[in-house]
């Protein structure tokens, strides 16, 4: 099964969240299920090292209206393909915008370049290059099926999967653009690319796709309400049948306590004792207080998706009750300040670090005791599962990914030796003082924290389930299943 991955980011190449950590993995999660993934990424400045020397496969004049090169090279271990075109892709700041955050004014042709690209690669364009299946990841890529649809090359089109890691993100334009995307007129109708009035990108590409996942079971089932399908929950129930969840793996080489080079020391479940050197060192770097009282981390994007500004609200109680914060993140300006500010009135008790540092993000799931996930609402979730493998205990909103992968302790859950973290029900300010209250009284019986933290080690979240789902699933679309 040859299987072309498209996305916008890959880790370690290029990262701003969740999804670089999942289309990285996926090479390695597939090849024991007989999947030959070949990923196919943008050509932005952080992949010039790996394109250096890179074969060139394909040449465009006139890509959507730019000159562009198709090359060929690795990551890690896997084929990797790159769509180089330096008038969309060869600029400074983010993969999505300028280091400022704004987002490029050309984003829409930027990847509809890049989606035109992989459709052209999964139907022959490209001699010497053939895929059964074409998986595109989020609205950056979900122009391929669409262009696979209304004008794919000349050979058979692959199937074609799409995986929503976000659906609050969905690239939407107005109508002006449609006449630059090189599609035929007809491609402009409801069940096409037409978006209210304009053009969706994540629309067009829900609507092509022969498969449609996303990175969890209850995510699946979410956003088939207004609640959560953000205006799109119409499409996924008209497409329910062809709807599936699918939780996201942890990729044991980057995520692993036993062999994490970013620890000062490393341990397994039985020599639990040893993260107190990593407590140490957290302490050391946020400026807080040593001590015996637990540490929360928080390791995140700091928008109102993830629950930010409830938190930012709880900080004075955190403290009241004994706790410590060691915080590691950016994002929405308003809320970087507000903790920040948080940091200033509580000296010694809360440290924050704004920006983005992966050796941190490790040294504080393998040193902290809790991890504070309170997202209003979450698809997958990885933190949470780095927190379940590393023995920090995750508490989290119990939505999407983070209610399928976390058992909360309550009373049955302790008894029958199973749980996990703690879940609470909303992201209120009630709520999330009540799972701080609960996690510092399970943190005050060390008999119950080590049994959580067991478990917690012990629940496996590899890729190997996920991924022979992955390939039933592209087994059944090409009729090989
Ligand atoms: P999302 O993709 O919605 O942001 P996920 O939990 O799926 O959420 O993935 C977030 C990823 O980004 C994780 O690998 C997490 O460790 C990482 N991350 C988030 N913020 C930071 C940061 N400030 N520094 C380092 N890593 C971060
Ligand atoms: C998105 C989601 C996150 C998920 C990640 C990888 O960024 O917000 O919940 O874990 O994609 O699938």
């Amino acid at each position: 099964m040859r299987v072309l991955s498209v996305a916008s980011e890959a880790y370690p190449l290029i990262k701003t969240g969740g999804l670089a950590d999942v289309v990285g993995a996926l090479p390695a999660a597939l090849a024991p299920h007989n999947v030959a993934l070949t990923t196919f990424l943008p050509g932005y400045p952080a992949l010039a090292a790996v394109t250096k020397r890179a074969k060139v496969i394909h040449r465009y004049t006139d890509l959507l209206g730019t000159e562009a090169r198709i090359l060929k090279t690795k990551i890690g271990d896997y084929p990797l393909l790159v769509l180089d075109a330096p008038a969309l892709f060869a600029r400074g700041g983010g993969p999505y915008g300028d280091a400022t955050g704004a987002d490029w004014s050309d984003n829409w042709r930027r990847f509809a370049a890049f989606s035109r690209a992989a459709a052209d690669l999964a139907s022959g364009a490209v001699p010497g290059y053939a895929f059964d299946i074409l998986h595109a990841h989020d609205w950056q890529a979900a122009m391929a099926p669409a262009y696979l649809r209304y004008a794919p090359g000349p050979g058979a089109p692959a199937k074609t999967v799409v995986t929503i890691h976000n659906i609050a993100f969905q690239g939407r334009y107005g109508h002006d653009i449609f006449a630059d995307l090189a599609l035929p007129d007809k491609a402009f109708a409801l069940d096409g690319v037409e978006y209210y009035g304009g053009v969706g990108f994540l629309k067009a590409g829900l609507e092509a796709a022969d498969a449609i996942t996303t990175v969890s079971p209850t995510y699946a089932a979410e956003i088939r309400r207004g609640e959560f399908g953000m205006g799109l929950e119409g499409l996924i129930n008209d497409r329910a049948g062809r709807v599936t969840g699918i939780v996201n793996g942890i990729d044991p080489a980057v995520w692993n306590p036993e062999t994490d080079a970013s620890l000062p020391a490393r341990y397994t479940a039985r020599t639990l004792a040893r993260r107190r050197t990593n407590k140490r060192a957290i302490e050391t770097l946020f400026g807080l207080d040593t001590g015996d009282g637990p540490i929360f981390t928080v390791i995140s994007r700091l928008t109102w998706q993830k629950g930010m500004d409830v938190l930012a609200g709880a900080l004075d109680e955190l403290v009241a009750l004994g706790g410590r914060l060691a915080l590691l993140g950016s994002g929405d300006t308003a809320l970087e300040r507000a903790f920040l500010a948080a940091a200033e009135r509580h000296p010694g008790r809360i440290g924050v670090r704004i920006g983005y540092d992966e050796p941190v993000s490790h040294l504080l799931q393998g040193g902290a005791d809790a991890i504070l996930i309170p997202s209003r609402f979450e698809p997958c979730g990885l933190t949470q599962l780095y927190g379940l493998a590393y023995g920090c205990i995750p508490v989290v909103a119990r939505t999407g990914g983070l209610a399928d992968t976390v058992i909360d302790a309550n009373e049955a859950a302790i008894a029958a030796g199973v749980a996990t973290g703690i879940q609470h029900d909303g992201v209120t300010p009630e709520a999330l003082s009540h799972a701080l209250r609960r996690t510092m009284a399970l943190y005050a019986r060390p008999d119950r924290w080590s049994m959580l933290q067991r478990n917690a080690m012990r629940a496996d979240f590899s890729w190997d389930e996920s991924g022979r789902r992955y390939a039933d699933l592209y087994a059944s679309l090409t009729g090989t299943a």
